[in-house]
């Protein structure tokens, strides 16, 4: 595991972990909700003989600073840029999972020449529906009242396939550990964000770089036919539905996750 870094973003401490050769291309990763940087270890490991790989904690997960700004895919946006500046990369290829998808697509709207190529992964673009919304509100006073437990083991049913829970036990396990290790302020202040985010199915059209959208086959958050819509909205996208995989393909399939980013990456 490479050394952890960290580098001040928009005044708060941002860590992140970097592999591969200083000069070579680089591929950002940026990770879902309630995650950290450490669910792309795989990816760092494996893809760093080809590419300057960087996963980065979004501000209050892992070992990123908070700070007092209101979340927003807004500010997490702002964020991106901002570090890519604090790195003094010009241009890279960015892979967002879920909410960092959404992240990704914020930023791509402020600063296209930043993105080389985009991978939404596991993600969508639109914005929460009314029930949607007021379900992350319940969640919000759910968690307030009863901490995290009975949300980790909850959102554990709905982010993994049902093979996963006997093929990928440690998978499971870390990313309930990871659930149960991250604030509870952090989640609330987050789900707060989530529900005000602004659709970007709308910006889809006028995306110029190339497009890469993976899905796992049995994703019960943002399935296949919501992958579909959004590849179907870019001009230059080409869809990946990754079998036996849940919400989080590059954990539960690293190796034909992997795949597919290193064809996409060799064809842009
Ligand atoms: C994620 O994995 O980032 C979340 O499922 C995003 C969301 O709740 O909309």
């Amino acid at each position: 595991m490479p050394t952890e870094k960290r580098i001040l973003v928009n005044e708060v401490e941002i860590s992140y972990l970097q592999t591969g050769a200083a000069n070579a291309l680089p591929l950002l990763f940026i990770h879902g909700f309630p995650f950290n940087k450490l669910m792309w270890t795989n990816q760092l490991e494996t893809l760093k003989d080809k590419y300057r790989c960087i996963a980065y904690d979004i501000r209050g997960y892992g070992q990123s600073q908070a700070g007092d700004k209101d979340f927003s895919m807004d500010l997490f946006g702002d964020d991106l840029l901002a570090f890519l500046d604090a790195l003094k990369i010009k241009k890279a290829v960015v892979c967002g999972l879920s909410m960092g998808g959404y992240i990704a697509l914020n930023a791509i709207q402020k600063q296209p020449e930043r993105f080389a190529a985009l991978l939404l992964v596991d993600t969508q673009c639109g914005a929460d529906t009314p029930e949607g919304r007021d379900k992350r509100m319940k969640t919000i006073a759910f968690i307030k009242k009863n901490g995290l437990e009975i949300y980790a083991e909850e959102s554990l049913k709905k982010l993994f396939a049902t093979s996963s829970f006997q093929s990928h036990k440690q998978q499971v396990q870390f990313i309930h550990e990871t659930i149960l290790n991250t604030p509870a302020e952090v989640i609330c202040r987050t789900l707060q964000a989530l529900a005000d985010r602004k659709e970007s199915c709308s910006y889809l059209p006028k995306v110029k770089t190339p497009v890469c959208v993976i899905v796992g086959s049995e994703d019960k958050i943002t399935p296949p036919t919501v992958a579909q819509k959004m590849t179907d909205a870019v001009n230059r996208a080409q869809l990946n539905v990754i079998e036996a995989s849940g919400h989080l393909t590059n954990l539960e399939q690293p190796v034909a996750f992997n795949k597919v980013v290193m064809d996409f990456v060799r064809s842009i």
